[in-house]
């Protein structure tokens, strides 16, 4: 059955739990899919996944189409949401309403994400407005880090958690029809959830949340550059690939690779031939 926004809102009248992945190639959301995963998030954290930058603010809106293209190749089936990266949507509604319509036409994405609360919102209306679907993302959001002076916990203040609440409120009145809460604390999200009549994703947000999410690579321990506490590991396919290189250096070193099975062969006739002309 095809995962569409209608699935999110669906969700929240069920109590399903929703699950979001990112990938941002065809093979992978292909494997996504395949496991029945409700929604892919092409995230900018392909900057630091993918592009190995040290956060997502050098992400471009060709490398967001590029890489959105070729997930919802992989996963035709499947929600793709991608993200606005850095100052495509900061700038003027205009030019968001530009870029997130790039994402959908050029990049074939079903949804987008933006990043930020209150101060956001009527971009999102206006985006929401020409009949794209937007999902939100508030809490601590990765494209401010040079605000926040590094990747914490958001919300933890009176003051900052009811700012927290308004910007969750803000999103939902703006039209959006998902919102993910990024390293908040539980007790908090789940009130939020409560609050909120529009699905919640939470990462690093506790399990009371309508939905989660997570980078592939890092609940994969393919991604060792640093590893948040709320990451879990549920395939060790970093020792793995690490296994089949090695194998591989080894083998094409001693020669056991290929063996004979992974060759092709030609009539012998035409063998003797050759090595009689060209001897
Ligand atoms: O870019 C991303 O992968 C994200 C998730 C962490 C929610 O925004």
């Amino acid at each position: 059955m095809k995962k569409t926004v209608n699935t999110f809102i669906e969700a929240k009248k069920t109590g399903e739990k929703m699950t979001m992945l990112t990938a941002y190639d065809y093979s992978t959301a292909r494997l996504i899919e395949e496991a029945g995963v409700d929604s892919i998030l092409v995230g900018d954290s392909l900057g630091n996944v993918m592009l190995g930058y040290e956060d997502t603010v050098s992400v471009t809106m060709e490398d967001m189409i590029h890489h959105c293209k070729a997930v919802k190749r992989g996963a035709p089936n499947t929600l793709v949401v991608c993200d606005m990266p850095f100052m495509s949507y900061q700038t003027r509604v205009y030019d968001a309403v530009v870029n997130a319509g790039r994402l959908m036409k050029e990049g074939r994405a079903n949804a987008v994400k933006l990043e930020g609360g209150e101060a956001v919102a009527p971009t999102i209306k206006a985006i929401v407005d020409i009949g794209i679907p937007v999902c939100a993302h508030i809490g601590l959001t990765p494209q401010s880090i040079n605000m926040f002076g590094g990747y914490k916990v958001q919300g933890k203040s009176l003051e900052a958690a009811k700012q927290l609440i308004r910007d969750a409120e803000a999103v939902q009145e703006a039209g959006a029809f998902a919102v993910v809460l990024e390293c908040v604390p539980s007790e908090l999200a789940a009130f939020i959830t409560k609050r909120l009549n529009i699905t919640t994703i939470g990462i690093g947000a506790g399990a009371e949340c309508d939905g989660q999410v997570l980078v592939y690579a890092d609940m994969l321990a393919m991604f060792s550059d640093y590893r948040p506490k709320f990451v879990k590991n549920f395939a060790n396919v970093g020792d793995e690939m690490r296994k089949g290189f090695k194998g591989y250096v080894d083998e094409v070193k001693n020669s056991s690779y290929p063996a004979a099975e992974h060759g092709y062969t030609i009539d012998s006739e035409i063998m003797e031939e050759i090595k009689k002309s060209e001897s």
